[in-house]
Parts: structure tokens; sequence; C-alpha cells
């Protein structure tokens, strides 16, 4: 079974608006445990768009994201389990980070 999965995965930004972009369309990807997958694209094909489903910090505008073979926007209990179980890192760090020290910074989130 698949530990990452995704069926028909479709989003646009600015829905609606003169500036609509569609960032993915119709993405079918299957990443079996143990594999190791690199996303390749220009800048602005989409990429980040995608990484983002999968933890459910984007959802959706249509199609699925699994994670263990769990459908993340099934509940509030799958879509926490998929963040247990997905961690992403992000391109630019030093954005993320805002403490001063790492302890701090990771300290945060269950602080608040
Ligand atoms: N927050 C946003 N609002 C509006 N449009 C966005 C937003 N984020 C991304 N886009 C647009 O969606 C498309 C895909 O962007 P995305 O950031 O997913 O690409 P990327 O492959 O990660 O690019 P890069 O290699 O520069 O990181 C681009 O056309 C981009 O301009
Ligand atoms: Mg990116």
């Amino acid at each position: 079974m698949a530990i990452l999965k995704t069926e028909h995965l479709t989003y646009s930004y600015s829905t609606g608006t003169p500036f609509e972009v569609t960032a993915i369309e119709d993405i079918n990807i299957e990443i079996e445990a143990g594999e190791l997958v690199a996303v390749i694209g220009h800048t602005g094909s989409g990429k980040s768009t995608l990484i983002q489903h999968f933890n459910g910090l984007l959802k959706p505008q249509s199609g699925k994201v699994y994670v263990d073979g769990q459908d993340i926007w099934e509940s509030k209990k799958t879509l926490r389990a998929s963040r247990f179980a997905v961690g992403l890192c992000f391109q630019y760090p030093e954005y993320q980070l805002f403490e001063e020290t790492v302890y701090r910074d990771i300290a945060f989130g269950p602080k608040t």
C-alpha cells in the first residue's frame, strides 16, 4: 500500500478572480514506503502547492490525498494524524524560524 497517494488533485489560487492561476491539475501519484522521490520542475510549476497538500496545509479544491491509506480530509482526526506522519521542511527556513534558539522555536507551537 502507498504511504502517500494523491488522486486527481487540483488546486487554483485566486479562484473566481481575473488573477486565477491553476497551480496543479489532476495530479495522481503513489509513493511506497522506502521510496525516495524528488519533485523537480521550473519555478512556478506547482511543486510547493503539491507538497503543501501532503499534510493538509492546503485543502484540495478537487481530488484526494491519502496518507497511510487514509483520506486526510475525512475527519479532524485523520487530518491531525497526517500532520504527525508527514513532516515538511520549507524552502526558506529562515522565514519560518523567529525565536532565538531552535528549542524556543520548536516549543512555540505546543505552548500556544
Ligand atoms: N499564495 C499564492 N497566491 C497566488 N498565486 C500563487 C500563490 N502561491 C503560488 N502561486 C502561483 O501558483 C503557481 C505554482 O506556484 P508554486 O509556488 O507551487 O510553484 P513552485 O514549483 O513551488 O515554484 P518555485 O520553484 O519557485 O518554488 C505559480 O503560478 C504561482 O505564481
Ligand atoms: Mg516552491
